[in-house]
């Protein structure tokens, strides 16, 4: 079955990021010349996925007027010639999906905000983009090479990739198989281990590929007695103890736009690959170093 669905959480705090997510959602920070959350958007729209649901909350609106038509702006773009090429991509960037939106009323994690798409996915598997994840690969997008692994075996997919001993220690490791092709049937999650309980250097990153069961495994998982709320984690672990679940080793390049580091990597690694600014954003760089 193909994957034309795709749901994008957005409705986050963004505490690691304050001040600047205070008034601005951190899913719009901006990457040199755009908000973070429009990278996704064209990622979906590079995999063939026509319909996105972003899950947002209170101040969230400035998500919802950046997907739409800006009649006055555009307007004034249009009137002066030399300013076409701006206007085509103000314009374009409405057209990218069908865009919905839904409002997670309480900030309960991103499980409980998963289930807020339940209407919108009804029975078809869809895509999960997590809202401050960024990730490029601009020939074959991240979210296509999940969906590819979802159409040819018919299992939930999850994005996974070998990450540095810290990192696997901070998120979690992987008991897997190799299938080939950069695809892992994954056997056993385990959350924050300790260093003797590393299986492997795979750790779950930001993208999933999941079937409309995740609803009711999300419901039946119980909530975590510290914090009160479910984990999606603990849900996909389910999925992996069922048999269910598959890893793809993606190809991309990825900025967490949760952390101030991921925030200042994305913009100079962007920006020394944009069109525009690139050469002179390198040669900068370049003087900059030197004083380093
Ligand atoms: P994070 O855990 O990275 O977001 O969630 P957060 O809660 O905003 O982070 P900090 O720790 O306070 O800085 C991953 C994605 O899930 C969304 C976020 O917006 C982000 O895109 N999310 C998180 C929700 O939609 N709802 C929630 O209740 C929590």
């Amino acid at each position: 079955m193909k994957v034309t669905k795709a749901i994008i959480p957005a409705a986050g705090l963004g505490t690691r990021v304050l001040p600047a997510s205070k008034a601005v959602p951190k899913e719009m920070l901006n990457i040199v010349d755009k908000p973070a959350i429009q990278y996704l958007v064209e990622e979906c729209a590079m995999a063939g996925i026509t319909d996105i649901l972003i899950i947002t909350n209170r101040g969230k609106n400035v998500i919802e007027d950046h997907f739409d038509y800006s009649f006055e702006l555009e307007e004034n773009l249009k009137k002066n010639p030399s300013k076409k090429a701006i206007y085509d991509d103000v314009h374009a960037v409405a057209d990218l999906a069908n865009i919905y939106y839904v409002r997670q009323k309480e900030t309960k994690g991103l499980a409980h905000a998963i289930l807020t798409a339940e209407a919108f996915v009804g029975n078809d598997p869809f895509a999960i983009l997590y809202g401050d994840d960024v990730i490029i690969n601009n020939e074959k997008p991240v979210i296509g090479q999940l969906i590819e692994a979802y159409e040819k075996y018919g299992k939930c997919v999850t994005g996974i990739n070998e990450c540095p001993t810290e990192q696997v220690m901070k998120y979690c490791t992987l008991d897997v198989t190799d299938l080939g092709d950069s695809i892992y049937q994954v056997h056993k999650i385990i959350e924050k281990p300790a260093r003797e309980e590393i299986l492997t250097n795979f750790a779950i990153l930001g993208r999933n590929v999941m079937t409309p069961d995740v609803f009711d495994i999300i419901r039946q998982t119980p909530p975590n007695e510290a914090s009160g709320e479910v984990y999606f984690s603990e849900a996909i672990s389910t999925i992996a103890n069922r048999g269910n679940l598959l890893g793809v080793d993606f190809t991309g390049r990825r900025y967490d736009m949760g952390d101030k580091l991921g925030i200042v990597q994305a913009n100079c690694e962007m920006a020394l690959t944009h069109p525009e600014i690139g050469e002179k954003f390198k040669n900068y760089l370049k003087e900059l170093a030197k004083t380093l």
